[in-house]
């Protein structure tokens, strides 16, 4: 777990995979390359270490000049960088996995990827196409292949030494659990929804146990409705220790023990992002046991079609 002084540059090693994860995780779905690019560069240039990308996302191109831009300038080498890349829901069949490893491998600008992970545990129909549908307008899925299969040919990417640490995104605990069981290399990292409105602390406790790093995406709640970040116990907090918001849900992230993802396309926020600090222990208290709200922003877990959940304003 990271020192509570220590946040910004708290890394957690990865008990199943080679290396350490920074905790604080700079995430890049984010529709356009070129604000892709710009993001990903000022991410960096303040200080963020790990890149969370996806194919699923399309801008792979984008992130990885960002990083050669960054890395021939000098000031920041490869090394220093933690590179996270996904799977498709297209691509879970084995004769699939290395080719479209190779291929983000290849837009990302990079031979090694330090983590590869299962983008959801949904197969789809083998293909080019990411969200193959029928002529109902549904998806189609695969029942050809396992997760257990897919999960085999992500075991020898890290044997053929290209990949440091495999994992799954999307998964419950019953499905982690099934391929913990499984796995001749176990899951190093787990990415789901989390943030104080799904705390998700039963899949924390079982990955704290199993030596798996639960990788936070949505740390700020996706700036959806209801705003996590207008939640009267985060503003009071923040008032208290002369914070902001942001930067109180991303210490309550980093200090339970988890590593997190936030996006953001302004460079003001992607500093204020990185200038995080320890909070007291009685604000985790607060934020631990004063949240009345329990939400999921977004439905990926049921059916594998990617998407926050759209609500009333
Ligand atoms: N595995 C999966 O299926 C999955 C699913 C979703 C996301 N992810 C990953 O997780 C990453 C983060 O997810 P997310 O985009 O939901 O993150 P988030 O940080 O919870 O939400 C980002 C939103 O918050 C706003 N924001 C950022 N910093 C802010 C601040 N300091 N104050 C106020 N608003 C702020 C951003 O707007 P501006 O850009 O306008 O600042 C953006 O709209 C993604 O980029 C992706 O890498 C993975």
């Amino acid at each position: 777990m990271a020192t509570p002084d220590s946040l910004q540059h708290a890394k957690i090693p990865l008990a199943h995979g080679s290396g350490e994860i920074p905790a604080l995780g700079f995430g890049t779905l984010i529709p356009d390359a070129v604000a892709t690019r710009q993001a990903t560069k000022s991410a960096l240039e303040v200080g963020f270490r790990h890149f969370d990308c996806s194919e699923r996302y399309r801008n792979e191109q984008a992130v990885g000049d960002a990083m050669q831009e960054v890395f021939k300038a000098g000031a920041i080498a490869r090394k220093d960088v933690f590179v996270t890349t996904k799977l498709w829901n297209n691509n879970h069949r084995p004769e699939r996995v290395r080719p479209a490893f190779d291929a983000s491998r290849r837009r990302l600008q990079i031979d090694f990827v330090d983590c590869y992970l299962i983008h959801t545990p949904f197969a789809f129909q083998p293909g080019d196409d990411q969200e193959p549908k029928d002529e109902r307008g549904q998806v189609v899925y695969d029942s050809g292949v396992t997760l257990v299969q897919t999960w085999r040919a992500l075991e020898s990417l890290v044997d053929e030494g290209k990949c440091g640490a495999i994992g799954l995104s999307n998964v419950n605990l019953e499905k982690l659990q099934e391929i913990v069981e499984a796995a001749r290399i176990k899951p190093a990292v787990v990415e789901v929804e989390s943030h104080p409105y799904l705390p998700e602390w039963d899949l924390l406790d079982y990955c704290q146990r199993q030596g798996i790093v639960l990788l936070a995406f949505a740390a700020l709640g996706h700036a959806m409705q209801p705003r996590l970040l207008d939640d009267p116990v985060i503003v009071a907090i923040a008032e208290r220790l002369h914070k902001t918001p942001a930067q109180v849900a991303l210490a309550w992230a980093i200090q339970r023990g988890t590593a997190l993802l936030t996006t953001s396309v302004k460079p003001d926020r992607i500093r204020e992002n990185f200038e995080v600090s320890a909070l007291p222990e009685d604000a985790m208290q607060e934020i631990r046991e004063g949240m009345a709200k329990k939400i999921r922003f977004n439905a990926v877990v049921e059916s594998g079609v990617p998407g926050f959940i759209p609500r009333d304003r």
